[in-house]
């Protein structure tokens, strides 16, 4: 088996021939912003939607990225010398390599790296039965809207999760659910379906945005709302989307079951839409 190829500031290297500074701000201070889309059979789903993000995030850190269109040719290259097939493409931007002081230098270059590992999508099984989510309260800084690759919060809560046998950690910031630690949430009450409004505190989904444009092709109410915890655990379905996600069932929050405690049809019914668009 040939290693994987991964691109590093402009080069194409082996893995483990790859290299950055130990200067470089994102290993320094988490200085950096990043994008996961997922690869299927060779094709990016809505690889401009992450290409965009990535730009919007780069620019709410005042980081100078350019030249996304010859990033999408040479992540075009990654998957094509990593044989295509169905991959997570990482792209991370960091601010770049200097000597560690907080305050940036104006002139310096940001480091792209991007991965094109193989996709482990979830077992069918597992969203036959759906997944355990637990609650936990939103310590995280006011700008979730940024893809910032400082994570130590989002790493914390998912292990927490891993820990008590959850899928899934959902943060609460004043009683109310903003997202996942990796996922947008949404809500089922009666035929309709509630996520949180875009704000500051969460991130943007693009499954999110896309899940939302395929309930509303099939005439399911969407309504952005804030949802309290109180109504998380009484709604009649509850559902997490993310890139690598997709759209996954929750059927239990801190214990409580959700629903019958099965997934629920809109949740599934919604999950067969999605997959037949990133593969149709
Ligand atoms: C905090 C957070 N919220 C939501 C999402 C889902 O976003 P997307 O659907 O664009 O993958 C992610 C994805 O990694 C995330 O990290």
């Amino acid at each position: 088996v040939s290693e994987p190829v991964v691109y590093v500031d402009g080069r194409f290297v082996e893995c483990s021939r790859a290299a950055v500074s130990i200067e470089d701000r994102g290993y320094q201070f988490g200085d950096g912003v990043y994008e996961v889309a997922r690869v299927y059979d060779g094709r990016p789903f809505k690889m401009r939607e992450h290409l965009d993000r990535l730009a919007r995030s780069a620019r709410a850190i005042r980081m100078d990225l350019r030249g996304l269109d010859s990033l999408e040719r040479d992540a075009l290259e990654l998957l094509h010398l990593n044989g295509w097939g169905n991959r997570d493409l990482y792209i991370q931007a960091t601010r770049g390599a200097c000597p560690r002081s907080h305050c940036f230098p104006r002139d310096l270059e940001p480091v792209v790296v991007m991965t094109a590992r193989e996709a482990h999508p979830y077992p069918p099984a597992l969203r036959r039965q759906g997944v355990a989510a637990i609650t936990l309260s939103d310590d995280r800084w006011a700008r979730c809207y940024i893809k910032s690759i400082s994570l130590l919060s989002n790493v914390l809560a998912k292990q927490k999760a891993r820990d008590e046998g959850a899928f899934e950690a959902i943060y609460i910031r004043d009683g109310f659910m903003s997202e996942g630690s990796s996922t947008n949430v949404f809500i089922v009450e009666g035929d309709s379906l509630v996520t949180p409004p875009l704000t500051n505190y969460i991130l943007p989904g693009i499954t999110r945005a896309t899940v939302i444009g395929l309930a509303t092709g099939c005439g399911i109410p969407v309504a952005e709302e804030s949802v309290s915890r109180e109504r998380l655990l009484v709604a009649d379905e509850v559902f997490l989307t993310g890139t690598t996600t997709e759209v996954m069932p929750v059927v239990t929050v801190d214990g409580v079951r959700i629903g019958c405690g099965a997934p629920g049809r809109t949740a599934l019914r919604l999950f067969e839409q999605y997959m037949r668009l990133v593969t149709g």
